[in-house]
Parts: C-alpha cells; sequence; structure tokens
C-alpha cells in the first residue's frame, strides 16, 4: 500500500528556495509546495511545515522572495534543504533587494512578496503573498517528482 507522501509525491513540481529577512538575519528553505494563486493583484503561495525551525522567521518577518530555480541549480535544491541558515548561506552570492531579502543571482524568475494572509493548516502554515517585485531570466527549470530532480522534456519539443 502506498504512503500519503508516496502520492503527493507523484505531483511534479518545480524547485524553489525561499528566503526572507528576520530579526537582523537571512533564512531560506528549499521548497516545492510554491503555486501561483491570482493574476491580478498577482499573487502566490507556499506552505511551511509548523516544525520548520525557520517558521517563524517566514510567518513573522512580513514578507518572503521566492526563487524559481534553474537545471544549473540543483545543488542549490540540497544546499538549501539541510544544514544551518548560516551554513545554507555560506559561499552563496546573493543580491540584496530593497525589501532586504535575499535573491540568489541565477535563479530562473523570483517573486518578492509582502505576505498577505498566513493559514494554518494541519501541520504547515499557507503563506499567501502578494508580489512586490519579480523578474525572469533564459533558462531551463528544475523539476521534482517522486522525490527526484529532473526536468521537463515538452510534448512538442
Ligand atoms: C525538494 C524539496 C522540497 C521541499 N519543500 C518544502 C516545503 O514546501 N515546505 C517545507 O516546510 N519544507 C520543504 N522542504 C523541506 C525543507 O527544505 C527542510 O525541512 C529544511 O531543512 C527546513 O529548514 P529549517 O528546519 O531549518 O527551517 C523541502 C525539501 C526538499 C528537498
Amino acid at each position: 500500500m502506498s504512503s500519503i507522501k508516496e502520492a503527493m509525491s507523484c505531483f511534479t513540481t518545480g524547485v524553489t528556495v525561499v528566503t526572507t529577512h528576520f530579526e537582523a538575519q537571512d533564512w531560506a528553505m528549499t521548497c516545492n509546495s510554491f503555486n501561483t494563486v491570482s493574476m491580478d493583484p498577482a499573487m502566490v503561495l507556499w506552505s511551511v511545515s509548523k516544525s520548520a525551525l525557520s517558521n517563524r522567521a517566514f510567518t513573522q518577518s512580513g514578507g518572503f522572495l521566492v526563487n524559481i530555480l534553474s537545471l544549473e541549480q540543483k545543488n542549490l535544491a540540497f544546499k538549501f534543504s539541510s544544514g544551518t541558515q548560516a551554513e545554507r548561506f555560506k559561499d552563496e552570492p546573493i543580491e540584496r533587494l530593497k525589501s532586504h531579502r535575499a535573491k540568489l543571482p541565477m535563479s530562473l524568475a523570483w517573486f518578492d512578496c509582502e505576505i498577505d494572509q498566513v493559514v494554518s493548516a494541519g501541520d504547515h502554515d499557507v503563506l499567501i503573498g502578494r508580489v512586490l517585485d519579480f523578474g525572469t531570466r533564459e533558462g531551463r527549470a528544475l523539476a521534482y517528482s517522486k522525490r527526484q530532480f529532473g526536468h521537463v522534456e515538452m510534448a512538442n519539443a
């Protein structure tokens, strides 16, 4: 019999690193629960585990920045999902935005957001954000499916 985790892992997603700035410190974690919500106004969401050490920073800082990872940034998916916050940012070039939040320069796209709502849902908090600023660059997206990283081959390509 399959587990609920296994069933959920069949939904192929992109991979992001979400950052925030809280109590004069950078915080970040790898996240694949990101999704778009609204076009006008532009809104996005993701969910942070209630047991994450960074939960307080993400739910109380007032905003977050989502970096959509490119295929070349696969190592960052590992780097930002373990270790201390200092280890995650060590040797990592960042660009600091007006919001003080850190952007990873080689990301395929980024969304700098202010928190609109925090919804408690089971063992996670869903963070719904209003997009303040965003950007994109050329490249291929990193994909995550059945707990493995890869890339999407387009049917008509
Ligand atoms: C591909 C991938 C996607 C992840 N997505 C999420 C997510 O959406 N929400 C979440 O809370 N943790 C997610 N995680 C787990 C966190 O990155 C991981 O638990 C991290 O260590 C939490 O850091 P912290 O406890 O220091 O805050 C994901 C991990 C990986 C590898």
